[in-house]
């Protein structure tokens, strides 16, 4: 019986702590809860992990984009949920619309009518002007000329009133360079200012016709909280400057960098967002420079712009071909003409081949401004169809004037100008050639063969080397060029070295 009460008060005393550890459980949990709701409240920054590539954000680190499937592209940003909506202030004196739906076939297309760059590279670029309402982005590696290219743009448009943000240069700088272009315009207003918001009051005081931000990676808004230059900044900003453009109908340019990889910094969301890109590139060491389209919601993406950086800033290239054949390489080996097609417009451009004997055990391979595997393609075919060995030889191509063509084209003056410096047999400087080289040493048709020969006549060619199918149809009577139709390589070899 003892025994029993005394087992009767141990459970009790057993129940009576485990009863009260159960509360004080039950009551610790809400109590941690609002803990941590108030420390979450309390802390002033709160960051995610974005992806550079495509934007997407996730509260950890990942090691690949689930939504992009790209490799180690998080970073950590800092957010900001407290925002504002509205990221544009109310513009006084701008015609904002409202937004309504309106049948397609009651839109009216005509009534839209595009700004005249007073550059014809430039008009050409964004497909005959810039449209009203429209973000370009312009991007490029640094030191390549995009500062320098919009405000001369801009200079030369007194008509409409511009307002030039600048966010790396300081007024005299500009002043200095606008000087150096040697164009001044009356109607032309300059702000040195990153922040947002107070660039949009500058732009309110101003109404320009026109508005240019270099750059956006160094404009901030008080709405995010990282860092001018970080995803959620360059998003941000040029989301707000997109509603601008498009509520006001002022066309707007923003410059941005590259990163090292060769893309526009920030997220791909930026390239998006904007109706077009244009990447501004070329090789530093030489003076011409491409502008390039990449995305084009008011045009074609094939047309490109040269240019030809002087003292006196960037010139308009309106005939590349004449620019590019400038030298005159007679009695040279290794030198072939391409009649290229770059975008829409033709032009003969040099290919210029080296074949060495290999100093060393592994041959060398080289090439510039041509995709070095197709190049290798290329040398195999030559290796295989028609016998030249290549196999203990350094190989180097340049395409001259630091341009990369991509047109295949270019396939024939590729082996011609290699196998001219092989056998060290000039080609007659008045014979040009295009073509594309297959497999198995078969010449296949190229497109636009009447532009491409049409050029090659305009520029003094005698004699131009086409593929035999892209014959079928064509009218060559009327022309003063000979023509030459070849099927396979070796034929092209035979009509150039005899
Ligand atoms: P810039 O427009 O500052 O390049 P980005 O804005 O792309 O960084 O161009 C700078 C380069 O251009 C610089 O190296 C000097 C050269 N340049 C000329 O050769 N001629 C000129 O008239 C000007 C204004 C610049
Ligand atoms: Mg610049």
């Amino acid at each position: 019986m003892q025994r029993y009460d005394v087992f009767l008060e141990c459970a009790n005393v057993f129940a009576f702590f485990f009863g009260k550890r159960l509360a004080i459980q039950k009551l610790a949990l809400p109590l941690r809860k609002i803990s941590y709701k108030h420390k979450q409240m309390a802390a002033k920054t709160k960051t995610a992990f974005v992806c550079t590539q495509c934007g997407n954000d996730s509260p950890k680190w990942l090691g690949k984009c689930p939504v992009c499937g790209e490799w180690n592209t998080y970073v950590e940003e800092v957010i900001s949920k407290s925002t504002p909506d509205n990221i544009v202030p109310a513009m006084s004196n701008f015609d904002t619309f409202h937004s309504k739906p309106i049948l397609l076939q009651e839109i009216e297309t005509d009534a839209e009518v595009r700004m005249d760059m007073n550059d014809l590279e430039l008009n050409r670029v964004l497909g005959g002007g810039l449209v009203p309402g429209s973000l370009v982005l312009i991007g490029g590696e640094p030191g390549i000329g995009k500062s320098t290219l919009v405000l001369q743009t801009v200079l030369k448009l007194p008509q409409y009133k511009t307002l030039y943000v600048s966010g790396e240069e300081s007024a005299k700088q500009l002043k200095l360079r606008a000087e150096r272009l040697n164009t001044s315009s009356e109607n032309c207003f300059i702000v040195c200012e990153t922040n947002l918001e107070k660039i949009f009051t500058h732009i309110n005081n101003v109404k320009p016709d026109l508005v240019i931000v270099d750059s956006i990676q160094t404009v901030f808004t008080d709405r995010a909280e990282s860092s001018p230059g970080s995803i959620t900044q360059v998003r941000e900003c040029s989301a707000g400057l997109l509603k601008f453009a498009k509520e006001t109908g002022t066309p707007t340019l923003l410059i941005g960098h590259i990163n090292k990889d060769g893309n526009i910094a920030g997220p791909k969301v930026l390239e998006h967002i904007v109706d077009t890109v244009l990447q501004f590139e070329g090789d530093q060491h030489y003076m011409y420079r491409i502008l390039r389209n990449i995305k084009n919601r008011f045009g074609s993406t094939s047309e490109l712009g040269i240019y030809e950086m002087r003292q006196d800033g960037l010139r308009e290239v309106n005939n590349p071909s004449e620019l590019l054949l400038t030298q005159n390489h007679e009695g040279l080996s290794g030198v072939a003409i391409a009649a290229a097609i770059e975008g829409v417009r033709p032009f003969l451009i040099e290919t210029q081949g080296l074949v060495s004997t290999a100093a060393y055990g592994v041959p060398q391979r080289s090439a510039t401004g041509f995709d070095i595997r197709r190049m290798n393609m290329l040398l195999a075919v030559l290796e295989k169809r028609a016998g030249f060995k290549l196999g203990q030889k350094d190989v180097f191509l340049n395409i001259a004037g630091g341009l990369r063509v991509n047109d295949p084209a270019m396939d024939l003056s590729v082996i011609s100008a290699v196998l001219s410096s092989s056998l060290d047999v000039t080609i007659e400087r008045e014979t040009c050639v295009c073509g594309e080289v297959g497999l198995s040493g078969e010449i296949r048709p190229i497109n636009r063969i009447e532009q491409r020969i049409l050029e090659a006549e305009k520029l003094g060619f005698k004699r131009i080397i086409i593929p035999q199918n892209n014959l079928k149809g064509f009218d060559i009577k009327r022309l003063q060029i000979q023509i030459k139709a070849v099927k396979k390589v070796e034929e092209a070899f035979r009509e150039l070295f005899g």
